[in-house]
């Protein structure tokens, strides 16, 4: 009886773990800038090209160098164009992302585009950041071995920016997290670092906005 008892429990234990790593790996997907960094490689291997690592240390980079815009749709593109200084991704991205400084590789490209609009992963990837041929020369360069890629709406509302960093170094050396553990920086997606980020809650609630919200859109690229 003892036995039985206990076998159901074995048994029950076991199932209550299979679904709770189900349901963990269908949600992982959940995350805007997971899914871009996926159109990104599929429309890479579909050229022939090779797939990039996601790694999360520069993802995280990607989110703060979004961060950096403060929400200003208007200096990311068009004749008042900014972008952060070089030196920003020594002295503060890496620190608030809790990325040694030492492991920072070349960044061999870069895109960043803003809307008022929310749109899913591969809208945006064709029609905010793939927009002419030069970004497709950027997506298609043998030099990157790398990628990481963060979307954020300001306070969790419009607009929404979308940027992804290439680099070069080695993926699993380049762009470590102090203690090896990803820092998870909210408000903001990021990609490689399994974490689920639908943001959908937030963005849910101004979905009337949305559908008022004039398409302004800018892309700036390097
Ligand atoms: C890759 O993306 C570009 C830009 O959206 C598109 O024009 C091209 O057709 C895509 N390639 C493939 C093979 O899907
Ligand atoms: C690749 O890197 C080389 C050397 O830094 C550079 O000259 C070249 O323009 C890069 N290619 C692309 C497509 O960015
Ligand atoms: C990077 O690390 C992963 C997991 O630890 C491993 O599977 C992979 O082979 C490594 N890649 C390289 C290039 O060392």
């Amino acid at each position: 009886m003892v036995n039985i008892m206990s076998m159901c429990y074995v048994l029950v234990t076991l199932l209550f773990f299979r679904a709770a790593s189900a349901d963990s790996q269908i949600k992982v997907t959940d995350n805007p800038a997971d899914k871009l960094v996926a159109v990104l490689n599929e429309n890479r291997t579909a050229d022939k090209i090779s797939t990039l690592s996601d790694n999360p240390g520069l993802a995280c980079l990607a989110l703060q160098y979004i961060k950096a815009y403060q929400g200003d749709c208007g200096a990311v593109g068009g004749s008042d164009a900014k972008k952060p200084p070089e030196s920003q991704f020594a002295e503060v991205f890496a620190p608030n992302c809790g990325v040694k400084a030492s492991t920072l590789a070349p960044i061999t490209g870069r895109f960043l585009g803003c809307q008022t609009k929310y749109v899913h992963a591969p809208e945006a990837f064709s029609d905010i950041l793939i927009r002419n041929q030069r970004s497709l020369d950027i997506l298609y360069s043998k030099n990157h071995t790398q990628v990481g890629a963060a979307v954020t709406g300001t306070d969790g509302g419009s607009p929404y920016f979308w940027c992804v960093l290439f680099s070069s170094g080695k993926p699993n050396s380049t762009f470590t997290f102090e203690g090896g553990v990803a820092k998870l920086t909210k408000p903001g997606c990021f990609s490689g670092a399994n974490d689920v980020c639908s943001g959908a809650d937030g963005w849910s609630s101004l979905s009337g906005i949305w559908l008022f919200a004039t398409s302004v859109l800018f892309a700036f690229l390097l």
